[in-house]
């Protein structure tokens, strides 16, 4: 048995552990039964700091009460028209997401991964008809190491041979690109620049483990589509609204993308909403009927997304994560001052944070055994791959919780560590690949 499955293996959490194994996730083994702000209580009420936040989808911190009283007051009073009608809440939500993030229209979906395929099928449709690709030929450039989510679009920009292999044939016209590197986005730009309609890539590349591109790649990007007329599409589902420490992590070298996708904290923990923003030129190359979803713009999710937001800027989120930010990476910094064999970086950008461990040193413990230690020490982060841990805690944490947080770190490699390295098997020979079976890249 899972050795963290061993800790609750006499519990009430029991239970939803046996169910989930119809499922086909690997969780780190905490039941949550209950949670406020940053922090959860399992069915038994051990009480625990949450360093995920649901990948970004409780940036505003869980349950908030602003935003269960829309979800409530939205219940009592209608919560689906359908897009065959008209709802009093779509309308308010549309005007508000518009002019915060300063674009002429918006489409509303629900997952992210439906926002993305949303925004290609937008890109597409301007490519035919006003790039004047030829019918069929449209390419989408994507970036190695991204995430956009789990439907067959998705997975066809993926690099990740869990995420493709025994789903084919994936979807043609996608190309790749190394993310932070302006240079090969311009030479394939030069080479197949007449048929590409867009280029899509997350600000900064959160499943991949939190990468922050080079200074001066967002601006570069920005030029490098003007220049060739190619859609810059920036997919800010995982780093937008605020979790970067601006409300746009394109924010940070000021740029404007033609079209943004945001998900997960536009629904506040609360409800699945995503939504793509641009203006009329690109967004009017849909016309009615040609897409759509039926829960899409639905008055529930209106109402809720539009106290998300309202809690993000009355409570200034972004600020605080700016400042938040800095204090983590300061600690964290510290910590890899005391244990500079074990970790190799520290990075972030405001709570988006990230510490990547060396492999070799660590071996045979991987970060999921480290985030098992830090659960026993009442902190919830989460790995990427084998070597990162990823620490990104609702934007409403205090100090001292982050502070907690660190220090539950700081103690597994202290205190844990030397007797994982000891009694944890050394690892049979690797049977994956480690390159990505169709660019052919070295994987993490
Ligand atoms: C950057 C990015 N895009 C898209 C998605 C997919 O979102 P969802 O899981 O809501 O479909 C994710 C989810 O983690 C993401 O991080």
């Amino acid at each position: 048995m899972d050795a963290g499955l061993m800790d609750i293996f006499f519990s009430r959490s029991l239970v939803t552990v046996l169910l989930c194994f119809k499922c086909s996730y690997h969780p780190v083994p905490i039941v949550f039964s209950q949670a406020k702000g940053s922090s959860i209580w399992d069915p038994e009420g051990n009480k625990y700091l949450d360093f995920l936040s649901a990948y970004s989808a409780v940036n505003q911190g869980h349950c908030h009460p602003k935003i269960l009283k829309a979800l409530q007051e939205q219940a009592e009073r209608l919560t689906l028209s359908s897009r065959a009608f008209y709802n009093d809440k779509f309308p308010m939500f549309a005007e508000r997401l518009t002019s915060m993030f300063g674009y002429d229209m918006v489409l509303p979906m629900n997952t992210g991964a439906e926002g993305v395929e949303t925004a290609l099928k937008v890109a597409r449709k301007w490519g035919y008809e006003k790039k004047k690709i030829p019918n069929d030929e449209a390419i989408i450039v994507s970036c190695c190491g991204c995430f956009h989510g789990r439907t067959l679009a998705a997975i066809s920009m993926s690099c990740d041979n869990e995420a493709t292999n025994g789903f084919g044939p994936l979807l043609s016209g996608h190309l790749k690109v190394d993310f932070g590197d302006e240079a090969a986005l311009e030479k394939i730009f030069k080479e197949s620049g007449d048929r590409i309609a867009a280029f899509l890539f997350e600000p900064i590349q959160g499943e991949a483990g939190v990468i922050i591109p080079p200074d001066g790649y967002l601006k570069a990007v920005r030029d490098l589509c003007t220049k060739y007329n190619v859609l810059m599409i920036a997919d800010e589902i995982q780093s937008g609204l605020a979790r970067s420490g601006k409300m746009l992590a394109c924010d940070w070298e000021e740029v404007r993308p033609d079209m943004v996708i945001l998900g997960k904290a536009l629904g506040g923990g609360v409800i699945p909403v995503s939504a793509v923003l641009a203006d009329k030129d690109v967004m009017l190359c849909i016309r009615p009927g040609e897409h759509g979803s039926t829960f899409g713009g639905n008055p529930l999710a209106s109402a809720v997304s539009i106290a998300s937001l309202d809690v993000i800027k009355e409570e200034k989120l972004a600020e605080r994560s700016a400042h938040l930010g800095e204090e983590l990476r300061h600690q964290l910094l510290k910590i890899q001052q005391q244990f500079p064999n074990y970790i190799k970086e520290v990075r972030g950008r405001g709570l988006f944070n990230a510490v990547e461990f060396d492999s070799k040193v660590l071996s045979p413990v991987s970060a999921y055994d480290i985030c098992l230690k830090m659960k026993e020490r009442g902190v919830l982060a989460k790995p990427t791959h084998d070597t990162i841990v990823r620490l990104t805690p609702p934007l409403c944490i205090s100090l001292n919780e982050l502070q907690e947080g660190s220090k539950a770190l700081h103690d597994v490699l202290e205190h844990d560590l030397p007797n994982m390295q000891k009694v944890k098997p050394a690892k049979v020979s690797q049977t994956t690949t480690t390159t990505c079976n169709r660019c052919g890249r070295n994987l993490y």
